[in-house]
């Protein structure tokens, strides 16, 4: 690892990232499976459409536990707006979609991802409670049931494309962004682009970590 390299992540924010991550896509991949007539070939890899099922509800009860402590360890830092600056980074769009000259600089999360996490937080949460009760659609009336059918496949609209748009800002879209959600380091001119004020803030706090050199004061930013 290089020298001057800066703590983006601590271990336990990764591994949620990933639980989350991976329980949230073998939803949506079983989920497919039993939406549409096409992608049933998916339960037939499983076994049929019988064990799809229950692939599809155990991993849901996995996405639970992950969302509760993504919701837990995110929501002061991607939850909550801050202003001014995340209204001015608004209405420039963050500088992704036209030419900005000056993108204002914002904090741990940028309001894009804050969206993203709502969108996770508050959607997410609606997958849990309509797919628990489709779980056990006897113990409910057939009206409730029939909406939460509807709700889940609402919810489903909503976080299956805004994952592409993470995927690929995440990766290819604004390269540097991966090594924050795999070793955890990412370079400080990755940072002061991203995520100006909180290298800012980290910095005049004395809380930034930075590799190669000795630790000053703690090392967790939550
Ligand atoms: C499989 C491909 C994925 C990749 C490559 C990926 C990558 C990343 C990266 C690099 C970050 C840190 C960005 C930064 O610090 O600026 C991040 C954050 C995050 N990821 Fe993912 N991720 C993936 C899947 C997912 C999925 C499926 C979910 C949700 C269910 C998710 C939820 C989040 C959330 C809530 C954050 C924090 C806020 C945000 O950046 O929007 N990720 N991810």
């Amino acid at each position: 690892m290089k020298k001057g390299l800066i703590k983006a992540t601590d271990a336990f924010e990764r591994i949620v990232h990933w639980n989350l991550a991976i329980s949230c896509l073998i939803l949506c991949i079983t989920g497919l499976g039993m939406m549409f007539h096409s992608f049933n070939f998916i339960g037939t890899l499983m076994g049929g459409l019988k064990s799809l099922k229950y692939v599809h509800n155990f991993t849901g009860l996995w996405f639970l536990v992950s969302l509760y402590f993504a919701i837990r360890m995110w929501w002061k830092e991607a939850g909550v707006f801050s202003m001014p600056e995340d209204l001015e980074w608004i209405k420039v769009a963050g500088g992704y979609l036209w030419h900005v000259d000056k993108v204002p600089e914002v904090g741990k999360y940028n309001p894009g991802q804050k969206m993203f996490f709502l969108a996770v937080a508050i959607f997410g949460s609606l997958m849990v409670v309509t797919g628990l009760i489709m779980w056990f659609p006897l113990l409910f009336p057939p009206g409730l049931v029939r909406l939460m059918y509807m709700l889940h496949a609402l919810g489903f609209a909503v976080i299956f494309p805004f994952f592409f748009v993470h995927l690929y800002l995440g990766t290819i879209g604004s390269p540097g962004s991966l090594s924050a959600m795999t070793t955890g380091w990412v370079t400080r001119a990755w940072l002061k682009k991203q995520h100006g004020k909180w290298l800012k803030e980290m910095e005049e706090k004395g809380e930034l970590v930075v590799f190669g050199e000795e630790e000053k004061g703690s090392t967790s930013h939550h």
